[in-house]
């Protein structure tokens, strides 16, 4: 179903895909330090966008206007494996774009339900509306940490909350994790859903004809009418 909303941009390969993107977040970043002296970018965790930030880091913009934080955090030390930050700090926060601010989602909260207000109160810092917010996305449908089956999916999709971090605990989801919520996530100029692979491009797909947001939480970013959504695909 057409949507001025949602636009679809799919590249041969994801490498194609990676520098044209890197390009388009320069050209938004640039453009918001112009108007408000600084830029702000939402990256999601997986391995989805490591090719990209190869790409971005190397990208000439003055980094040191850009604010850089996360979607979403599994609740691990920030030197594990497993942790987004980690994740993003050792891939994006090299070459050029080390100049950048990297704010994470983790602290010293022993669960996401004790740190979720303080993760969001972290981002304080971080310039709002987010310029862009860059998703991905699982193959059960969940963006960002909004799993479905999780306890907290409808309380953090509620439209009419106040922006935050929520606390989610899914069976299917490996680790505790902390999320921003859907009103976080829509305080944006733009969203960008970065997904590869056929698999997930049927998901998408199913995801785009109205449903449950319970069944496929993308689904909530991809119906909404606040937020242009573009999304890049590649196999
Ligand atoms: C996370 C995420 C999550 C991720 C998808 C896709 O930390 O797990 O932010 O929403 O974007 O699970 O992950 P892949 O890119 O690894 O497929």
């Amino acid at each position: 179903m057409p949507s001025r909303w949602v636009h679809e941009h799919r590249f041969p390969d994801s490498t194609a895909l990676a520098h044209a993107l890197a390009g388009e977040l320069r050209v938004d970043l640039e453009e918001a330090i112009g108007v408000r002296k600084a830029a702000s970018l939402v990256v999601s965790g997986g391995r989805t966008p490591l090719k990209l930030f190869g790409q971005l880091r190397t990208e000439k913009l003055e980094w040191s206007k850009v604010w850089v934080t996360l979607a979403d955090e599994r609740w691990v030390e920030t030197t594990a494996e497993e942790s987004n930050e980690r994740m993003m700090r050792e891939h994006l926060g090299k070459d050029l774009a080390a100049d950048a601010h990297f704010v994470g989602l983790k602290n010293p909260a022993p669960t996401p339900e004790a740190g979720a207000d303080w993760s969001w109160r972290a981002l304080s810092r971080v310039p709002r509306p987010f310029d862009v917010v860059l998703l991905g996305m699982g193959e059960d449908g969940h963006t960002a940490s909004l799993f479905p089956g999780s306890m907290t999916l409808a309380r953090a999709l509620d439209p009419s909350a106040p922006p935050g971090c929520v606390a989610v605990n899914a069976l299917k989801a490996p680790h505790a994790r902390v999320s921003l919520n859907l009103a976080a996530l829509l305080d944006a100029r733009r969203i960008i859903l970065h997904i590869e692979g056929e698999a997930k491009w049927h998901v998408y797909q199913r995801a785009r004809m109205p449903g449950s947001t319970a069944e496929l939480p993308v689904r909530a970013v991809l119906h909404q009418k606040e937020v242009p959504v573009d999304v890049y695909w590649s196999p």
